[in-house]
């Protein structure tokens, strides 16, 4: 997501889900080719497996960022058919290219042919106008043509003219039961679902009828929902990652980014909804938000901010069994 999971929230969120495949931000084919690719590309080893999503709509050009991601490690290469910003209209890709499936088709071939990662589409279900049914299975199969076998869809259209990204999040309908008859009447394409899913309940539920689940602002906002996905949805043996863990975790590399001399709320801001839902949300993102942008600021800003937590969470503990024992008398 864009300016969203950049290296640090990717690393931050590996140290919550060893299985979990996580995406890059969008980068256009061309940002990729004659950018800056340390900035653009760059990424931590623990971050596999990362797939690298690209935006685009010219074969050639595709063709050589793919290379150029592959060869640096991207486990996967994406193509955004989704996306629907006006500054991508502009260049002609993101959702726009629903209305282009053959052209989406030769790019994907052309991505295929470069690399030997898996070349996969992320799409919607149409835009604008479009017969959704239409839209969706004919793309997929003129991908599938060309030798794409794994899909993500979010589930709504996207309509490109008077509403905003944001808008385009929220405001289509959408529509899981023509995903999931997708996967029924694609039996061997792998196909993965998103849009609107905000819980592992929900996530789990999906997974009963397609192939693999894409969160995307839950992730981000309650990061610790990440801390079960091993167990809950790998099946794997073993604890959950907590909150406290996972920062506990996560901080060597933040030592070693600071000493790298990136500042410290380049890696807090995508922490500040660790502890959604529990005792010390609200301290924990005022202390990390005030006091992580202080010019030179520290992992000293994590430790107060940590122990203000824990203080607060042994404080309503206290609360509660007061409150036990109180019951219990009555
Ligand atoms: C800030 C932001 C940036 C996004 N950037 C991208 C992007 O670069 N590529 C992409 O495929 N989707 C992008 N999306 C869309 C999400 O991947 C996802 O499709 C959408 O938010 C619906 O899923 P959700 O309800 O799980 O969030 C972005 C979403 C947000 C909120």
């Amino acid at each position: 997501m864009m300016d969203w999971t950049d290296r640090h929230c990717r690393a931050f969120h590996r140290v919550l889900s060893r299985r979990a495949l996580l995406y890059t931000e969008m980068v256009t084919a061309n940002a990729v080719i004659h950018g800056d690719r340390a900035r653009l590309l760059g990424y931590d080893a623990s971050e596999h497996p990362v797939a690298l999503q690209l935006g685009g709509s010219e074969p050639a050009a595709l063709a050589e960022a793919a290379r150029i991601g592959a060869d640096l490690g991207y486990d996967e290469i994406n193509l955004n058919v989704g996306c629907p910003s006006d500054r991508v209209q502009t260049g002609r890709f993101g959702a726009c290219l629903m209305r282009e499936p053959e052209r989406v088709a030769a790019c994907m071939a052309a991505i295929s042919a470069a690399v030997r990662v898996p070349a996969t589409v992320k799409c919607r279900i149409g835009v604008d106008d479009q017969d959704p049914e239409e839209a969706l299975y004919g793309l997929v199969d003129l991908c599938a043509a060309a030798g794409v076998t794994r899909f993500t869809v979010h589930a709504r259209k996207a309509w490109l003219q008077g509403l905003s990204a944001k808008e385009n999040r929220e405001i289509p309908p959408l529509d899981y039961p023509l995903v999931h008859r997708l996967k029924r009447d694609r039996p061997r394409l792998e196909i993965g679902i998103n849009g609107g899913i905000a819980t592992l309940d929900a996530a789990l539920e999906q997974l009963a009828h397609v192939d693999g689940v894409m969160l995307g602002r839950a992730a981000y906002h309650d990061p610790a929902l990440l801390g079960e996905v091993d167990r809950r949805v790998f099946g794997e043996a073993g604890r959950d990652v907590d909150p406290f863990e996972a920062v506990a975790c996560y901080r060597p590399y933040m030592a070693r980014q600071l000493e790298a001399g990136v500042p410290l709320s380049r890696m807090t801001r995508h922490m500040l909804g660790l502890f959604a839902g529990r005792p010390g949300a609200r301290t924990w993102r005022r202390i990390l938000t005030v006091e992580s942008s202080v010019s030179g600021a520290g992992l000293e800003v994590l430790d107060r901010a940590l122990a203000a937590v824990r203080a607060e969470q042994a404080r309503t503990e206290d609360r509660r069994a007061a409150a036990g024992r109180l019951a219990v008398l009555a």
